[in-house]
């Protein structure tokens, strides 16, 4: 399975802010925003991996992230030029992708919750079975008019996705994080723009939905998904990641830990990791984590 970030758009919503730093660099408490949705498809245990981001953005990210060498994954870069709608990170990233099945992630979204690494991994063996085409994930929200809404039967099936419909059919959420067998690439090349002129995702789920091949896995109660479009929920996701890394001792989506927990470098490598960034809190806990787990 091969990992797509996309990390693009202008970010207006949180202007002044974005206009010299691209949104999903910015600080989520204690590490740029970026880092969570890598650690989602590194707990997945995808390592070969594509960000996507703007022709100004790109550097920044690889000066961040490198060739992913370090915590032993592979990561590349590719431009995206206009802000043309998320599904056209398929066409971007079509050779990237190959043969293989796939995974979206938008650099700007924030999971966390018990289990996840499990369930993300069965929902990937599910597509690699051949057991679904594409598997999204629905979360319950206050206000899901700003989202992609779906509906699903008690089997999970798909059985409608409409993009931020003004009347939704349910209180789904659909996240911004996407499992796709191969065909994904074709779909997304034979898309139409929408009226607002993107290549819009949820086109892509639709085609699956009428193929009957899409699932919606339901991300429960005890989780949590976290919104960074506004001043406001950034504040608060950063809030959110605080409270519980001070409250356990932990750090969420700390990138060097899990390349270690999942295999991807050992505890050493880790811990040099952890050393090169010693002065912050962060860097210390990366050399705890890797002598604690060496033993
Ligand atoms: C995009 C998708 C939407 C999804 C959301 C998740 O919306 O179009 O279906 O629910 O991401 O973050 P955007 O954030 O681009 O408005």
């Amino acid at each position: 399975m091969k990992g797509i970030i996309l990390a693009g758009g202008s970010g207006t919503r949180l202007h002044p802010i974005t206009r010299a730093v691209s949104k999903q660099l910015l600080p989520v408490y204690d590490k740029p925003m970026v880092y969570y949705p890598l650690s989602v498809l590194m707990l997945a245990g995808i390592r070969d991996i594509l960000v996507i981001s703007t022709p100004q953005d790109v550097p920044a990210f690889q000066r961040l992230l490198g060739d992913g060498g370090e915590l032993g994954l592979r990561i590349g870069y590719a431009v995206q030029l206009e802000p043309n709608g998320l599904a056209e990170a398929f066409v971007i990233g079509a050779e990237h992708v190959g043969s293989d099945p796939a995974a979206l992630v938008l650099g700007d979204n924030i999971f966390h919750g018990p289990g996840f690494s499990g369930l993300l991994q069965r929902s990937i063996a599910e597509i690699e079975a051949g057991d679904a085409g594409c598997i999204l994930f629905g979360y319950a929200v206050r206000d899901p008019q700003r989202y992609g809404v779906a509906e699903a039967d008690a089997d999970g099936r798909l059985l409608s996705i409409e993009e931020k419909p003004a009347l939704p059919r349910s209180n789904r959420a659909v996240t911004g994080l996407y499992f796709y067998d191969n065909d994904v690439v074709g779909i997304a090349a034979g898309l139409r723009p929408s009226a607002r002129g993107e290549l819009e995702i949820t086109d892509v789920n639709r085609a699956y939905l009428e193929r009957g091949d899409a699932k919606l896995v339901d991300l429960g109660r005890g989780f949590a998904w976290l919104d960074t479009g506004t001043h406001e929920s950034l504040l608060e996701a950063g809030e959110y990641v605080r409270v519980l890394e001070n409250r356990q001792g932990v750090r969420i989506a700390c990138i060097e830990e899990i390349a270690m927990r999942m295999g991807f470098i050992d505890p050493a490598a880790c811990y040099a990791l952890g050393e090169r960034q010693a002065k912050s809190g962060y860097g210390e806990y990366v050399m705890d984590v890797a002598k604690t787990f060496a033993g």
